[in-house]
């Protein structure tokens, strides 16, 4: 009978661990599947991201011996069913791997047939699979004396960003309260996600983010309103100047408004300034050719601030984007700023993203540009900090969806990670010395894991949670006190 009782509650407890089916609907991000292959294990983390029906994907693939991108040809989703081609080339010979994946209540349940050499099966799941104990242990072992939110408590606050709590682990979710006490969701409150349709609005992520970030006595900065990306192509269609006037306004009012009291900060304009710049448009706001821009003109900033102020007039405002403390891109971000605030535009703070990369990181111009803002009566947050090791950064979406090739095929070297703690805290002293101006420092990711540069090991904790050479640099840097 006992066992029989066991038995019963086990297959409840099954049931409730289990009982979240997929949609159709639910299948963008990332998901991770582990191929045992004659070759060894290939650990996939595919990303997925599907745009009005077009559905693109990708993955990094962790084998023993090497870490890859892959681009998948041909990918569609079809009611529950996935599918997509992988082409790789062996010498002369190109292999064509074809993928079938079944969105079930346990993920996605994937087969993949290899050329004529037979098929395997896998089911794709949000959490990562565990990694093999031999490669758990940290590079260095870092000894922490001092959280990091503890700090820089008197300076500034320090946040993370994630779509927490769904699918992290209890282990991710302690980690990350612990540490930080701001948080930034970094996909779910986004306009593709949050509103993909006229009609429709999910709440369910970003309501349970704001939940479970009151419960950890976090600050939630809401991240963000109006993008050229990330956007449905809904707000554009058949929309004259009027119509997406109203769209604009409808978006804000309902998903500001949702949250008023309790998001305290926005993106209200990403990245509207163009990348390509020189002295001539540095002369002015040389704004992003978007379908924002082509409806609207200039003036959809203006309007922007304005509909987030109405629905919540306590939330911070803020103009977001990278490589803005740098040549023309910065001298355009003041034109642009000043004209907002001679607008009257309810702007109160800048973002600066901080994709940086160790090496290049362009110190002078941080601590210029934050001045700079300051001048204006703008508070400054970083909003997107992360520090590559190696490879290409600045990577925004010109070459793709966040993830780019990188060279890196091992784990992080010593040497690679006492360069990065030099940068981190490099970084910091300068945040420090503008403590009066600097809102908060943002971290973009939790760990070497959960980020979009996954395999360019760019935060502060590794892939198993460990503390990195860059959390204790940064902690002990004096400027804090
Ligand atoms: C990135 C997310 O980290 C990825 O998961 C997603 O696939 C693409 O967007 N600038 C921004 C962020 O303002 O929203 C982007 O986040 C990174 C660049």
């Amino acid at each position: 009978m006992r066992n029989v009782g066991k038995l019963a509650i086990v297959g409840v407890v099954g049931l409730l661990i289990f009982a979240l089916p997929v949609s159709a609907e639910e299948i963008d991000g990332q998901w991770h599947a582990m191929f045992d292959t004659p070759a060894g294990v290939q650990t996939y983390h595919f990303d997925f991201q599907d745009m009005d029906g077009k559905l693109t994907a990708k993955a990094v693939v962790e084998s023993a011996d090497e870490m890859r991108d892959v681009e998948f040809e041909e990918a569609k989703l079809d009611g529950e069913t996935l599918k997509f081609v992988e082409l790789r080339k062996f010498g002369e010979r190109e292999l064509r791997i074809e993928y079938t994946g079944k969105l079930s209540d346990r993920g996605i349940m994937f087969t993949r047939k290899i050329g004529d050499f037979g098929s395997q099966e896998s089911g794709a799941t949000r959490d990562i699979p565990k990694p093999e104990p031999q490669s758990s242990a940290p590079v260095v072992k870092v000894h922490l004396d001092r959280i990091i939110k503890d700090a820089y408590k008197d300076l500034f606050r320090v946040g993370t960003a994630g779509d927490f709590p769904s699918r992290y682990s209890s282990e991710e979710l302690q980690l990350a309260s612990e540490h930080f006490n701001a948080v930034t969701p970094e996909n779910c409150m986004k306009p593709e996600r949050v509103h993909p349709d006229e009609k429709t609005w999910r709440f369910e992520l970003p309501d349970a983010l704001v939940q479970w970030a009151t419960d950890s006595k976090m600050s939630v900065h809401g991240h963000t309103l109006v993008w050229h990306a990330q956007t449905g192509d809904w707000f554009f269609r058949d929309g004259d100047r009027e119509v997406l006037t109203q769209r604009m306004k409808d978006h804000i009012h309902t998903l500001v408004g949702r949250y008023r009291g309790e998001i305290q900060s926005w993106d209200v304009v990403n990245e509207a300034i163009n990348d390509a710049g020189n002295e001539e448009t540095g002369q002015t706001e040389n704004l992003r050719d978007s379908k924002w821009l082509q409806t609207l003109g200039p003036k959809f900033l203006t309007l922007a601030f304005k509909f987030a102020h109405e629905a919540d007039p306590d939330a911070i405002l803020y103009y977001n984007d990278y490589n803005i403390e740098s040549g023309p891109k910065h001298d355009s971000s003041m034109v642009l700023l000043k004209r907002l605030l001679d607008d009257g535009a309810p702007i109160h703070a800048v973002g600066i993203q901080g994709h940086w990369t160790t090496g290049r990181v362009p110190y002078e111009d941080i601590d210029k540009a934050i001045s700079d803002y300051a001048s204006l009566g703008l508070k400054v947050s970083i909003t997107e900090l992360d520090v590559t090791i190696r490879g290409a950064s600045g990577g925004q979406f010109g070459g793709g969806f966040g993830r780019r090739r990188f060279g890196s095929r091992e784990p992080a070297s010593i040497e690679d990670l006492n360069a990065q703690a030099d940068a981190y805290a490099k970084l910091f002293a300068i945040f420090s010395k503008h403590k009066d101006v600097i809102e908060r420092v943002t971290f973009w990711g939790l760990n070497d894991r959960r980020t979009w540069r996954f395999g360019q090991h760019p935060l502060i904790f590794d892939a198993n949670n460990y503390p990195k050479p860059a959390y204790a640099a940064i902690v002990n840097e004096p400027g804090r006190d």
